[in-house]
C-alpha cells in the first residue's frame, strides 16, 4: 500500500424523508439556488415540486438549469454558468443522478473562471473555487453524489473527460432510497454495473498489500451481485435500493482507492464510447469488462482473480487457477446478463469500427501505467473483440 491523504467532506443525509433537510442545508450558504435536473423524470415523480414547495417556504428562491442529458453536454454546462452570474446564484442543487450531478458540479467550477469549462477538464490545477453543491440523488451508480469528479461530454469535439478536484465534492448529499424506485429496469441494471466495475478498477489495480480493502471490495460486489437483480424485478424494494445506493457512494468516494495506483483504465475505454456513440456508460461498461479481464488474465494477476472467484461468486478454491479466473469472469457475465443487459458492441448501437482507432488513442493516455500495460493498438484489440 502506497502513501496517502484522506479527506471525505461531503455530510450524508441518507434514508426516507431526509429531503425535509433540504431547506436548512441551503440556508447555510444563501438565499438563492440553481436547481439542476435532467429529462423530465423529477417532474414526473413530484420531487422538483417538493423540494420547490419546501425551498419556497423557507424563502428561498429558486432558478431552473432542465434538461441536462445523459452525458452532460458542455453547451449545457454554459448555459447554467450564464443563469448563476446573472442571478447571484449562491449554491447549486442537482436533482438526479451522475450527469446531472456532474453538470451542476462543472457549473460551480466555471462560475469562477473566466473561460470555457472545458480549460478545467484540460487542467485542473485552474479550479481554484467552486459554488457550494447539495445533492439530491436519484440515480445509484456514479458515485458523484460524494467524489470530486465531473465527467463532462465536449461535443464539439465529440471528447469526454474528467475534472477532478476536493473542491467539487458536494457540502451535503441527501440520499433517499425512495426517490430511486423509479429508475427503469435498464438504468438500475446500468447503474448496478457501473458501481461494480469503479471497485472492479480498484481490485484489479495490481498495487499489493491492500487485503483491508480487498476484503470490503468483495463484500460491496456481493451486495450488487446480490441486490441489482432484485431491484431490477421489484424497484420499489426498499432494502435492494438503499444497499445499491450506500454502495455507489463508496466504490468511489475515495475511501477504497487510499493506497492503490487507481488508473482506470475501462473508464477510460468506456469514455471514449459514450462521447462518440452516446451510449449508456454503465451498459458500456458491462461490455468492456468480462473482455478487458480476459485480456489483461496473466500470471502476475491470476491470484487476484482467484480470490475474486473464490470469495465472491463461492467457486471451490481446489480447482486449477485459471479454471477458476475463467469461471469467475463467466460469471460476471451472468450476473450483467441476469439484470437484462446484452454484452456486444452491437447491442450499444455499435456496427462499425471506423471511430475505434482515434477513440483508442485517447483513452491511452495514461494506460501504459497499468499492471498490464494497454496502448493504442491493444485497446483497439479490446474494442474489436466486443464485437460479435
Ligand atoms: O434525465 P432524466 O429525465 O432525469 O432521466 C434520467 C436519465 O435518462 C434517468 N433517471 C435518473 N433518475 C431517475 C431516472 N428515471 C426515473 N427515475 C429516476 N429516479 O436515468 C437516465 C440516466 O441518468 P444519468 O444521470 O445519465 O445516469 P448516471 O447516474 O449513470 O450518470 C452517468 C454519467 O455519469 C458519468 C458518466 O460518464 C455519465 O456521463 N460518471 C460520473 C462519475 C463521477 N462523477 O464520479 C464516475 C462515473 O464513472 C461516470 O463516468
Ligand atoms: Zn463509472
Amino acid at each position: 500500500m502506497q502513501n496517502f491523504y484522506y479527506d471525505i467532506p461531503t455530510k450524508v443525509f441518507f434514508g426516507e424523508g431526509q429531503i425535509q433537510n433540504l431547506p436548512e442545508l441551503v440556508s447555510e450558504f444563501g438565499q438563492r439556488a440553481l436547481l439542476v435536473y435532467g429529462g423530465g423524470s423529477v417532474k414526473r415523480s413530484g420531487l422538483y415540486d417538493t423540494i420547490v414547495s419546501l425551498l419556497k417556504e423557507a424563502g428561498i428562491t429558486t432558478w431552473d438549469l432542465a434538461g441536462v442529458e445523459p452525458n452532460p453536454r458542455l453547451n449545457t454546462v454554459c448555459r447554467g454558468v450564464q443563469i448563476c452570474r446573472e442571478n447571484q446564484i449562491d449554491v447549486v442543487i442537482p436533482i438526479g443522478g451522475g450527469s446531472t450531478i456532474d453538470c451542476a458540479k462543472a457549473v460551480a467550477a466555471g462560475f469562477y473562471h473566466e473561460g470555457s469549462p472545458w480549460d478545467l477538464v484540460l487542467d485542473n490545477s485552474l479550479i481554484t473555487k467552486a459554488l457550494p453543491i447539495i445533492t439530491v440523488l436519484t440515480l445509484a451508480a456514479t458515485g458523484s453524489e460524494m467524489d470530486g469528479f465531473a465527467v463532462i461530454n465536449n461535443e464539439e469535439t465529440s471528447d469526454k473527460q474528467e475534472m477532478c478536484s476536493i473542491l467539487l465534492y458536494p457540502k451535503y448529499s441527501i440520499m433517499d432510497p425512495v426517490n430511486t424506485f423509479t429508475v427503469p429496469k435498464y438504468q438500475t441494471a446500468a447503474g448496478t454495473a457501473d458501481i461494480m466495475s469503479h471497485i472492479f478498477e480498484l481490485y484489479f489495480d495490481g498495487t499489493p498489500g491492500k487485503y483491508m480493502q480487498d476484503r470490503v471490495m468483495e463484500g460491496l460486489l456481493k451486495t450488487c451481485i446480490h441486490f441489482g437483480p432484485i431491484a431490477c424485478e421489484k424497484p420499489d424494494d426498499y432494502e435492494a435500493r438503499a444497499n445499491l445506493m450506500w454502495t455507489s457512494s463508496w466504490a468511489i468516494n475515495g475511501f477504497l482507492a487510499c493506497g492503490l495506483t487507481s488508473l482506470w483504465p475501462v473508464h477510460a475505454m468506456e469514455h471514449q464510447l459514450s462521447a462518440v456513440y452516446d451510449v449508456t456508460h454503465g451498459h458500456g461498461l458491462a461490455v468492456l469488462t468480462p473482455v478487458w479481464m480476459r485480456y489483461i488474465l496473466n500470471d502476475d494477476n491470476v491470484d487476484r482473480f482467484v480470490n475474486y472467484g473464490v470469495n465472491v461468486f463461492g467457486i471451490s478454491s481446489d480447482k486449477k487457477p485459471y479454471e477458476i479466473a475463467e469461471l469467475a469472469i463467466q460469471k460476471t457475465e451472468e450476473v450483467f446478463e441476469k439484470m437484462g443487459l446484452k454484452l456486444s458492441m452491437q447491442d450499444l448501437g455499435i456496427t462499425d469500427e471506423s471511430h475505434f482507432e482515434s477513440m483508442a488513442e485517447r483513452a491511452a493516455d495514461g494506460l501504459d501505467e497499468c499492471q498490464v500495460p494497454l496502448d493504442k493498438d491493444k485497446i483497439v484489440e479490446i474494442y474489436r473483440k466486443c464485437m460479435k
